[in-house]
């Protein structure tokens, strides 16, 4: 008797569970993060939320792999429209919010400094807000997408949840606002509101902007013999560079902890962009050599003697971090994250990647920064 009620009562928790998955709201969902973290989430079988904003051209190719599961859901939203957010958070009633959506672009923020603080800082603001006034603040989680750009002019390497803030851009700037922000809700509200300080990751989906990807897609380009020449900005600037596919599961790490708290995420690990260049190209069998210095320096290939790398100084930026290289020895005590893809092992998914995209004519057309 005893036996079948313990056995009727694992039925009815067991159902209840399979019935109810975990809700989390994406922020910034078409994104290289967002797509990786709704995936990931999925194979947890949550309920996934995806924020998307209106774009006059697609932004959904990251996701499409996704938008047959049943448990995905699409709406649209933006970070600077402070209803909206209200709206979907009463609607969805979500267990988990994770705020990947920003003007992410370091460069651009210089251009759009205005812009680049509303998203990033005011739109952090916004959905604290609307999590503190939806009457269930208590249930909800938060996650914060911080960054190694907040170090900036480091005053010491590597960078931990204890280093100096120093940023270099209205992009680190904005993200520090973002960060305090969400440090002092939890500290006024008892909220459970946390960041991850994430340094630099890359991947396939990363955008065509950023250094790493432009680099592999001109990479794959030079050895399909679609292009000429890669032209770069400060190539001795060090990057920490690891996997975004590891990352994102360090964000959901963050929230699953019985105390709220900030974790740095990085591998421990300094490349300079030079060093990027000559290991994407020795993953399609060339060698570089380089020649001249500053802004007329370029790469030989070391068999043909073309140049297939240049400077244009249209990539310098008016102020620039030397290096970043952090320390995740918290994240690995307490949420047991690691790092597990290598800087060459990275650099290779990222190059093959692109080949495949070219020759499946998967890679659009799009003007680099
Ligand atoms: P990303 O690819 O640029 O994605 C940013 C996302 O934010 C996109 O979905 C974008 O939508 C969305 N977004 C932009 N403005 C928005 C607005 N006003 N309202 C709603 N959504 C908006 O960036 P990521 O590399 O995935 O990075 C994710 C987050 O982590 C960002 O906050 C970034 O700053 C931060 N972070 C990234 C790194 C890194 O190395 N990747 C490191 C540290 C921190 P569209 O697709 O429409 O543009
Ligand atoms: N984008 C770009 N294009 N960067 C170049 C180029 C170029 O042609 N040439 C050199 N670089 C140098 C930049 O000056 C910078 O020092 C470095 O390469 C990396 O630039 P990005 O890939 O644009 O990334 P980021 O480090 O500025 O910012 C990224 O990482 C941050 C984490 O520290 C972004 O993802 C941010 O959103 C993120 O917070």
């Amino acid at each position: 008797m005893k036996q079948k009620r313990s056995l009727l009562l694992f039925l009815i928790v067991s159902t209840c569970l399979i019935a109810s998955p975990k809700k989390a709201i994406i922020f910034g969902v078409t994104g290289q993060d967002g797509s990786y973290l709704a995936e990931f989430l999925l194979e947890q079988n949550y309920e996934v939320h995806g924020i998307r904003r209106r774009t006059s051209s697609s932004n959904m190719q990251r996701l499409s792999h996704l938008t047959k599961n049943e448990r995905f859901f699409i709406h649209h939203g933006d970070v600077s429209d402070i209803s909206n957010i209200a709206f979907l958070i009463k609607e969805i009633n979500p267990d988990e919010i994770y705020n990947l959506a920003a003007q992410s672009n370091v460069q651009v923020s210089f251009d759009t400094a205005e812009y680049t603080a509303n998203i990033n800082a005011l739109g952090t603001l916004r959905i604290l807000e609307a999590i503190l006034k939806s009457g269930n603040a208590k249930a909800i989680r938060f996650y914060q997408a911080s960054s190694s750009e907040m170090f900036g002019k480091a005053q010491e390497g590597p960078q931990s949840e204890q280093s100096h803030f120093h940023p270099r851009s209205p992009y680190g700037v904005a993200k520090l606002y973002a960060h305090w922000i969400t440090k002092n809700y939890r500290e006024s509200y008892n909220m459970f509101a946390c960041s991850g300080i994430l340094f630099n990751h890359e991947s396939p989906l990363r955008g065509k902007n950023f250094v790493t990807r432009k680099i592999t897609r001109a990479v794959a380009k030079i050895h399909l013999g679609e292009d000429k020449i890669l032209s770069l900005g400060n190539m001795d600037v060090r990057r920490d560079w690891g996997y975004a596919k590891d990352y994102v599961k360090a964000m959901w790490l963050t929230l699953q902890q019985d105390a709220p708290d900030d974790y740095v995420i990085a591998t421990g690990e300094s490349h300079s962009v030079r060093e990027f260049v000559e290991q994407a190209f020795q993953e399609v069998g060339i060698s570089i050599q380089w020649e001249g210095t500053g802004v007329d320096e370029v790469g030989r290939n070391a068999t043909t003697g073309k140049i297939i790398v240049a400077i244009d100084p249209k990539y310098f930026r008016p102020a620039e971090i030397a290096t970043t290289h952090g320390d995740a020895a918290k994240a690995k005590r307490v949420l047991c994250w690691k790092n597990t893809t290598s800087f060459k092992e990275l650099v290779a998914i990222m190059v093959h990647a692109d080949i495949q995209n070219i020759q499946n004519k998967t890679d659009k057309k799009e003007v680099i920064q």
